[in-house]
């Protein structure tokens, strides 16, 4: 079989699909849906998002200096892709989705009630790439829904349900197929 060459673009999936919150003193707060996300450094724990400067939430995060990203269970899909596809500029995310504000603690923007898990992230260094500034944020502050986690106070994917973002496609994680050093193991 011959592999196909095409030329370069982000192919890398599943990306995560999160929602993150962010909101300057004394404004309401706004809701972006975010797939270009992810882990980039272990100790300070460190986490990016990258953002379009046309979004209006680019200015509210480049102001505040800060935002929530809020991992959402496939449940919520529906309002996740909503607030994807509508702009902060014109409406009132919160109020249209449904979804509950909640005071964070050391953040200005809130947390998502309905996501299970809440990391609060305040921004040390922006990068601007080309068509989207990176925000890599040390994160200081992460919830957990009580019941999401496990005896040993883990968090438990099954009940978390979280997914991923696929070239146009929302896809569950839908089975274990191994853990981490599995394969080393006799
Ligand atoms: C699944 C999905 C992933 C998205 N990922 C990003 C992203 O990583 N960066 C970005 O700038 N916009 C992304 N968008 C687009 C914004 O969410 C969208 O433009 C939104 O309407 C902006 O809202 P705002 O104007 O209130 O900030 C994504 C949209 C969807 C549906």
């Amino acid at each position: 079989m011959s592999k196909v060459i095409k030329n370069p673009s982000t192919v890398l999936f599943p990306v995560p699909t999160v929602l993150v919150t962010c909101q300057t003193e004394g404004a309401k707060p706004n809701i972006i849906t975010i797939a270009w996300t992810g882990i980039i450094n272990s100790v300070p724990p460190t986490v990016y998002v990258s953002v379009q400067p046309v979004r209006h939430s680019h200015g509210i995060i480049k102001g505040a200096g800060e935002y929530v990203i809020n991992i959402p269970s496939a449940d919520i899909a529906k309002q996740v892709d909503y607030c994807g596809i509508t702009s902060g500029r014109d409406i009132d995310k919160f109020a249209e989705t449904g979804l509950t504000p909640v005071t964070a603690s050391q953040v200005k923007a809130p947390l998502i009630k309905e996501c299970p898990v809440n990391i609060e992230c305040k921004i040390k260094h922006t990068l601007n790439l080309g068509s989207h500034d990176a925000f890599i944020a040390e994160v200081v502050a992460v919830h957990y829904d009580e019941n999401i986690l496990d005896a040993n106070g883990r968090p438990d994917m099954e009940k978390i349900k979280p997914y991923g973002y696929c070239q146009g496609e929302y896809r569950t994680i839908a089975e274990r197929i191994g853990t981490f050093g599995y394969s080393g193991k006799k």
